[in-house]
């Protein structure tokens, strides 16, 4: 909790479980010893996926584990050359999947056609990601470390045709997954204190006021690790125009193109 909040009025919680001291304990990692992640790690950490709720039962998501050096180094190019991509020994590329169920109404003359819409989209989206984070805390449980690819989405197009991804299908985020190397510089990074993010009954956005103090924390977690910034300026730098979301501003033309056009 210490590391967690960095906030010195909370430093240990009454109640604790095995369970929460490992997520309090989640870092991304991004540094790998060279060693494998073995088939039966692989087989435990999807079926910890799998065990993650899912709308109504409809499984709208898949996963594609990358292991071969060369398809990883191009999956790192197009994630903005970011070398952690290229190092991890497993990449697991998590899918919003509304063709498997399009493709099983084909195969019975039938058509689908609440796929079309944003609400679609989104609950595939919504189910690759539950998943994929239960596959984090599975993977961590077991000695590993991981960390989300967000920019997948630089490139959707590429990424779609590296992984021949059909029609319907959408590459959420990769997670880079490995043996975490001791020697990288990273620890538990604070978040914002509970009294900016819980609000009880209705939103108030009064609650902001807890920000300040935070970003102070997070800016004094950053120089212990050779970084300088806040946190509000990194917040408003990554949100600060169409630049800045370094292709991203294109997925709606994508998700067209992959056939969900998220009306
Ligand atoms: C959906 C998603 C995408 C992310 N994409 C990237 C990424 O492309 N590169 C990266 O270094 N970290 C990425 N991250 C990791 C976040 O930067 C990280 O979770 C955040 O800074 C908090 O740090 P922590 O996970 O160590 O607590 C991503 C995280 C999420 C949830």
């Amino acid at each position: 909790m210490r590391a967690r909040y960095r906030d010195p009025e909370v430093t240990s919680l009454r109640l604790r479980s095995p369970t929460i001291d490992l997520q309090l304990a989640h870092r991304s990692v991004r540094a790998f010893l060279d060693a494998p992640v073995s088939d039966d790690q692989l087989t435990s950490i999807i079926a910890a996926a799998q065990s993650a709720s899912t709308s109504s039962n409809l499984q709208a998501w898949s996963v594609i584990a990358v292991r071969d050096d060369a398809r990883r180094s191009r999956l790192a190019d197009l994630a903005g050359g970011q070398e952690f991509v290229r190092c991890a020994p497993l990449i697991l590329v998590w899918l919003a999947d509304i063709g498997r169920a399009t493709r099983l109404a084909a195969g019975r003359r039938s058509v689908l056609g609440a796929s079309d819409y944003l609400e679609t989209t989104i609950l595939g989206f919504v189910d690759a990601t539950l998943a994929a984070q239960n596959a984090v805390v599975a993977a961590e449980s077991l000695g590993l470390g991981a960390t989300f690819v967000g920019a997948f989405r630089n490139h959707p197009d590429q990424i779609a045709a590296e992984l021949a991804l059909p029609d319907q299908v959408f590459a959420t985020f990769g997670l880079a997954v490995g043996s975490p190397d001791p020697t990288e510089s990273a620890g538990i990074k604070p978040r914002l204190p509970q009294s900016v993010v819980v609000h009880h009954e209705t939103y108030d956005a009064k609650r902001d006021a807890g920000v300040d103090d935070y970003d102070g924390r997070l800016r004094s977690y950053n120089e212990e690790h050779s970084r300088t910034a806040g946190w509000i300026d990194a917040v408003l730098a990554r949100l600060a125009d169409r630049q800045s979301l370094k292709g991203r501003d294109e997925l709606r033309r994508h998700l067209g193109g992959q056939g969900l056009p998220s009306r």
